[in-house]
């Protein structure tokens, strides 16, 4: 069964990923309601409304549940007991258990590991001893990582050819939150790819793009990757397998590690529309926004065939003052999320630069 036009969409979370899926949600003829404690979120500037409140408030939650034909979230650390309560009313995509997978990495890692998807070497650390022995057993070299709420890098350190040793005080540092340490991988570039699974089962794969990261943050995703096809179409095959395993429904962001050889390893899955998939909104038909809002409301997914090669790349605090010679570029999409000021670090729009030459 599809939501009738007019039917409300329930999104938590307020920040662009929830703004771009407002706008699709609107271009469909839905309605949508947004819980975010901050105010002017930049989804509430498009949305019909904006419930003020934390994640976790019952009350909140409850009123979202009553005025939504279904509830979906921009972002993966909703929290599950927030996420369990509201699917007894109201249904809820993508499922719970996609939560709890990808909120903490040693259950993704064990998830991934479990269906077939490998993934770099892991051990659990929680403490400077358990930190010497799991360094030990990768050679000295590893990158430590706070198993929950990290992002763009953040909670994450590096070690390399380090003596093992002499580490006390890093699980103080890292906050003495439990962690996990990975082994080094050499990859050769990384990857992503976006897909999305509908209420029927169906899949819709975009093409991987190739990402770059600066200090953590997303700087580009390029189409098309620079990978074979042997190893665009292993990638798509792990994200079918992915999204099977979960019974999922919605768009979901998997990271891939590409080795020298072609071989892949999964880095992490977001539950969400993502970051290295906003080229979708220029270069097809059907964006990775509208393919989220489509699947959550039980709609058919669409074609996620690419027409252009493209590059798209994120602003991030002061590069937005690059806007006016940005917008003199005639074949690039420009899209801004409404946040007022430009923090260090802080994402304030994205950019796609389109090649003029048509593919399909
Ligand atoms: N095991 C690893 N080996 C080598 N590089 C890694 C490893 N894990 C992460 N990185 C690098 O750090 C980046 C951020 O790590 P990631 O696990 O994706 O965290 P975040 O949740 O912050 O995106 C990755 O995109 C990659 O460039
Ligand atoms: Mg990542």
């Amino acid at each position: 069964m599809s939501l009738p036009a007019g039917s409300t969409i329930g999104i938590i979370g307020g920040g662009q990923l929830g703004r771009m899926l407002a706008m699709a949600a609107a271009r469909l003829g839905y309605r949508t309601v947004v819980l975010e404690p901050q105010p002017d979120c930049p989804a509430a500037q498009v949305a019909n409304r904006q419930i003020t409140a934390a994640y976790d408030d019952t009350a909140a939650l409850a009123e979202l549940a009553a005025v939504s034909a279904v509830v979906t979230y921009e972002f993966e650390n909703v929290p599950v007991a927030a996420a369990s309560a509201l699917a007894v009313t109201v249904p809820v995509y993508p499922p719970a258990r996609a939560l709890e997978v990808a909120q903490d990495r040693v259950a993704e890692k064990k998830f991934l590991n479990g269906i077939g998807v490998p993934t770099a070497d892991f051990c659990p650390v929680d403490n400077d001893d358990e930190l010497t022995a799991a360094l030990k057993k990768f050679g000295g070299s590893g990158i430590l990582k706070t198993r929950r709420m990290g992002y763009d890098g953040k909670g994450q350190r590096v070690f390399r050819n380090m003596e093992t040793g002499g580490f006390a005080g890093t699980c103080e540092a890292m906050g003495n939150v439990p962690l996990i340490l990975e082994s080094l991988v050499a990859f050769e570039r990384e990857i992503s790819v976006v897909a999305a699974r509908g209420i029927d089962g169906l899949l819709a794969t975009y093409d991987p793009a190739e990402n770059v990261h600066r200090e953590g943050i997303l700087h580009s995703s390029t189409l098309p990757a620079g990978i074979t096809s042997e190893t665009a179409v292993s990638a798509q095959a792990a994200a079918a397998k992915i999204l099977a395993a979960l019974d999922y429904v919605g768009v979901i962001g998997i990271e891939f590690f590409v080795l020298a050889d072609g071989s892949l390893l999964a880095n992490e899955i977001a539950p969400r529309v993502h970051n290295s998939g906003h080229w979708t909104e220029a270069a097809c038909i059907v964006s990775q926004f509208e393919q989220h809002i489509r699947a959550v409301a039980g709609l058919p997914l669409g074609n996620p065939g690419r027409h252009f090669d493209c590059v798209m790349e994120n602003l991030i605090g002061d590069d937005i003052l690059c806007v006016p010679a940005l917008l003199a570029e005639p074949d690039l999409m420009l899209h801004l999320y409404g946040k007022a000021e430009a923090r260090p670090g802080r994402k304030m729009g994205h950019f796609t630069r389109m090649s003029r030459h048509r593919l399909i």
